[in-house]
């Protein structure tokens, strides 16, 4: 449910002198496990911060980021349905937010707002945690909003032989090729789209693939974005399949447990994109202060 109006969650950095607050600003925002991740983060290295929750309402966004950072705010994480916006208003952005054409972490410096995004960083280092080797791999990633364009450029980076992306509107799927295809070609990654029918296709022979990543929408409702006939094609049991959902076993994730594969939610991508963050703010020599993997085992187990 979103909300109309702006709610105060008690995120006013002139509350909290001598300590850096930071703040995660979505909507709705109520059960973001970000403050509870940043808390743990800053215990692990001995920071002292206050890390709140912001819920402006839909077009007030902008206003909400700027009175935060013009009242001391030193560091914002932006998640749906201002991740746009989080990056319309930043001054300055890194060439991988600029990429993902969308902004989760911002900072302020000498009165300019810098924006980055690490969600795509946040993703591999999930995979990679859990053993997945991305490299000479085949991936299948659904979806071609948002999510898939934060990611994209990361995932290419690891250079899979083959990046296939499916999505229910197929024109979307390829103006994110297009958008990629210098990346790809220049990692010697074949980047290119299937559509939702061929993959249901078995005359199309589409062999199965290592790892399936889902950044539809599709996984916060009860659906899957393939059939079971695709999922048969496309899952074996040495496929992965990821969906960047977290808290349950989405519709994706049971197709592929049915065929014996791996699965995995989207929880530890949030751990490691909120690493990143942290380190942004606090410094990259606390690298080694933190441990993400710690965190998320926690967080599994509350
Ligand atoms: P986000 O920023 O979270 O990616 P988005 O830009 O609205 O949000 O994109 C949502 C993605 O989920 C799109 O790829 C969308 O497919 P379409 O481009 O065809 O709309 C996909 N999606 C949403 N609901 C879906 C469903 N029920 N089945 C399959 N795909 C779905």
């Amino acid at each position: 449910m979103s909300f109309a109006t702006s709610v105060d969650l008690h995120t006013d950095p002139t509350q909290f002198p001598g300590v850096d607050v930071y703040a995660v600003a979505g909507n709705p925002i109520s059960h973001s496990k970000s403050p509870a991740i940043h808390q743990r983060f800053a215990e692990q290295s001995n920071q002292k911060i206050h890390y709140g929750r912001l819920q402006p309402a839909l077009g007030e966004f902008k206003t909400a980021a700027q009175s935060f950072f013009a009242t001391g705010g030193k560091g914002m994480n932006v998640t749906v349905p201002f991740k746009l916006d989080a990056q319309v208003l930043a001054d300055v952005l890194t060439p991988r937010a600029q990429l993902a054409g969308a902004v989760n972490t911002l900072r302020i410096e000498n009165g300019k707002i810098f924006g980055d995004n690490t969600d795509g960083a946040g993703l591999v280092r999930d995979l990679l945690a859990q053993g997945i080797q991305i490299q000479g791999s085949r991936v299948l990633l659904l979806g071609a909003g948002g999510a898939s364009r934060g990611v994209l450029g990361p995932l290419l980076e690891q250079s899979p032989k083959e990046l296939i992306i499916a999505n229910r509107s197929h024109a979307k799927a390829e103006e994110l090729v297009q958008l990629f295809s210098d990346l790809a070609h220049s990692l010697q990654v074949v980047l290119t789209t299937v559509t939702v029918n061929e993959l249901e296709d078995a005359s199309k022979t589409i062999s199965p693939f290592d790892l399936i990543i889902n950044a539809t929408a599709a996984g916060l409702s009860d659906a899957s974005p393939i059939s079971d006939t695709a999922a048969s094609n496309v899952f074996i049991p040495k496929s992965f399949a990821y969906d960047m959902v977290y808290g349950k076993i989405t519709a994706l994730m049971q197709q592929a447990l049915h065929r014996g594969a791996r699965v995995s939610d989207g929880l530890g991508m949030l751990v490691e994109q909120a690493a990143d963050a942290f380190l942004i703010w606090r410094g990259a020599q606390l690298t080694d202060a933190i441990d993400s993997r710690a965190v998320l085992a926690e967080l599994r187990h509350s």
